[in-house]
């Protein structure tokens, strides 16, 4: 049985414009004939980019599954991010300009940073945070939250950012199991037109976590959200931070940090389990995004670059703070929901800032399909020229729609696959090079190495398998934190005796060019008569009809086929559920890839239960297709979505 069998394919093909390959960054494959030649001197000489207070000698150690980059070599990730820009023609020129929800915006310049950063590593230091120690940050979309990082950054703590949309528990789990010093947090922060009491939240989770002693409260709305009943302020624990700013001074020598010292802490749910805590290291993980957002992104001294993700997020660390940064780039940071007030926000926001290079996931694509072409009519989005997703498999009939719809025909797209535990961007298109096909995320990027196998270790040329990471990386996760057994049994043991291969739990297949088609996590592939299918090409072959915006499939067990598939299916606005069209769906999904992937289950919902990234949980939809109680629901972005999903599949059952 391969462990992988594919269904769709996909020929389209679109080479980058004679124009914007012109003025790429990387137009031929030097990089790649480098990185191959010697990838530890590659990287090497990437890691000499930054600015390092002691040279490193050594560039990689390498006794797997642990690696150690730079070892020795002494730096700061804020001087890198900040000072380096200060000193040059970047001192004012704008760093993150940030939108707040309601309206409110403000511009912060490198030397503005500069300042902020460092008083507030010196607020830190006053509350007692030292090297080493650990400190939380339970922050909305705001600038104190790339402050709080910088500044952790700067005097050598590791920061734990936990996502705003999190419940007190979650908070609660990940400061204990950090055992932070320090949280950060503020009165509230606004998601779609509503208050999010996170010092509410904050309190609740303290309540037993006993090696916080200090909170400091970022006032989000001076006048505004700043009372009782948002904040209640502890005598002795809870600190305002405009207060502890006012006093405090603007100079903080940078901490000399080793290479492999720990820069963050950042917890992944997963699917199941206890979350795990990613370690990154300092050195290493600064030469992986400080590379991969230069190359990737094609990013000059002109770009406005927006990547949407939240901080609480891997990809607001890599591509919304650090790399970005590190690059001396401007970037938008914007606070809230894409439909508030209207549905046309971030078009507004590209329009307003004149954003030239936007990062988005395709959860947020296809809701914007499902808005409609109007919303992003209404702007001009002309100076946009290069745009990205990350997150999930893109689905072609998406990839096509932000190519059109957003791109203007004129903007390369680069489908940007990694992971937290990568740190950075792995496999993706370099936009002047990649002749782009919707749906792939094409090849590994230059000093990236990645391969298909079989269950045996078995390199599979062309056709479905086990994605691999054959060689380190320099932004690779080092361990998780307290549990480093954990660490090589999840990502090291895949293939017996070979301790050295990663195996980042994707199942993916790989066409005639080499290219790479992730098919989404193993964990979710079906299994019907023999043949294991991912869940992502039966997704994309129901979204490839024009009532469905969005679908979920999962395996259901079946006594003749092991599995039959069960769809869960949202529809686009205009159209509505009918038996005819259930039937017209399961007949389009078996037209286009097969009888074998026809769903026997089609189920029309108004919403997905997904996390509170975008991800679906296809475990909680098995749970309804099987008939069984719901398995843990608590990082759902909204809980109600699947209760209500599971009544009306009993309704229809019976
Ligand atoms: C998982 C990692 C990396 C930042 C956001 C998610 C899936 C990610 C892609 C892509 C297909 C993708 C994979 C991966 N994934 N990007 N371009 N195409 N799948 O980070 O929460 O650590 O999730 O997201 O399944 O393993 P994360």
């Amino acid at each position: 049985m391969s462990d992988l069998d594919t269904l769709l394919t996909e020929n389209r093909s679109f080479p980058p414009s004679e124009h914007f390959r012109h003025q790429a960054l990387v137009r031929d494959d030097a990089l790649h004939r480098e990185a191959e030649r010697d990838y530890e001197a590659f990287w090497a000489r990437h890691a000499r980019e930054l600015e390092w207070m002691v040279p490193f000698t050594d560039t990689l150690d390498w006794t797997p599954p642990h690696a150690r980059w730079f070892h020795g070599g002494r730096l700061n990730v804020s001087v890198n991010c900040i000072d380096r820009w200060v000193r040059g023609p970047h001192r004012n020129k704008a760093a993150i300009v940030w939108e707040g929800e309601p309206g409110d915006s403000r511009v912060l310049t490198y030397w503005d940073l500069y300042r902020e950063v460092q008083k507030f590593a010196n607020v830190l230091k006053s509350l007692g945070v030292r090297r080493g120690d650990r400190v939380g940050i339970y922050l909305p979309l705001i600038p104190e939250a790339a402050i709080a990082m910088l500044a952790c950054a700067r005097i050598g703590a590791i920061h734990s950012v936990v996502f705003g949309g999190f419940s007190p528990e979650s908070l609660r789990d990940r400061m204990n199991d950090a055992e932070a010093k320090v949280l950060i947090t503020a009165d509230g922060g606004y998601r779609r037109g509503q208050v999010t009491a996170l010092k509410r939240n904050a309190d609740k989770a303290l309540e037993d976590a006993p090696t916080v002693k200090h909170v400091v409260v970022v006032q989000r709305r001076p006048g505004g959200m700043g009372d009782e009943s948002f904040a209640q302020m502890r005598e002795g624990r809870d600190h305002w931070w405009h207060r502890l700013m006012q006093s405090a001074k603007a100079e903080c020598p940078p901490e000399a940090m080793d290479a492999e010292d720990v820069l963050f802490i950042l917890y992944t749910s997963g699917t199941t389990g206890k979350p795990k805590g990613i370690v990154h290291t300092t050195g290493g993980y600064l030469t992986g995004v400080a590379a991969t957002t230069k190359y990737v992104f094609d990013l000059k001294d002109d770009d406005v670059f927006w990547c949407t993700a939240d901080v609480g997020w891997i990809t607001g660390h890599s591509y919304l703070v650090y790399g970005p940064l590190a690059n001396g780039t401007t970037c938008v940071m914007y606070e809230g929901a894409p439909d508030w007030p209207e549905r046309n926000r971030f078009w507004e926001i590209c329009e307003k800032y004149g954003v030239s290079v936007f990062y988005t996931a395709p959860t947020a694509i296809r809701a914007f399909m499902k808005w409609g072409e109007q919303h992003p009519a209404r702007h001009d989005l002309s100076r946009l020229r290069l745009l990205g997703t990350v997150g999930e498999p893109i689905n072609p009939e998406a990839w096509i729609w932000y190519h059109k719809v957003i791109g203007g025909l004129r903007c390369p797209i680069v489908d940007t696959w990694w992971q937290t535990e990568t740190g950075a961007i792995v496999i993706s298109p370099l936009p002047g090079l990649t002749s782009t096909k919707p749906g792939s995320a094409t090849q590994p990027l230059p000093g990236f190495f990645a391969t298909l196998l079989d269950s045996k270790a078995n390199e599979i040329g062309v056709g479905g398998g086990l994605l691999a990471l054959t060689r380190p990386w320099p932004s690779m996760l080092r361990t998780i934190w307290g549990d480093d057994d954990r660490y090589v049994q999840t990502y090291f043991t895949k293939w017996a005796d070979r301790p050295d291969l990663y195996f980042p739990g994707d199942g993916a297949k790989r066409d005639d060019d080499g290219f790479f088609w992730i098919m989404g996590r193993v964990d979710d592939v079906l299994n019907v008569a023999g043949h294991r299918i991912g869940t992502m090409e039966v997704e994309s072959a129901l979204v490839e009809h024009p009532a469905v915006a969005e679908a979920a499939v999962v395996g259901k067990s079946h006594e003749l086929k092991g599995q039959s598939i069960a769809a869960f299916v949202t529809l686009r606005d205009g159209y509505h559920q009918s038996p005819a069209l259930r039937d017209e769906l399961r007949e389009f999904v078996a037209e286009k890839i097969g009888a074998i992937a026809r769903p026997d289950d089609v189920l029309f919902s108004a919403d997905l239960p997904k996390t509170r990234s975008g991800k679906i949980m296809r475990r909680l939809l098995r749970d309804i297709a099987e008939g069984r109680t719901l398995g843990d629901t608590t990082t759902l972005a909204d809980p109600s979505v699947v209760a209500s999903l599971k009544d009306q599949y009993e309704a229809e059952e019976s």
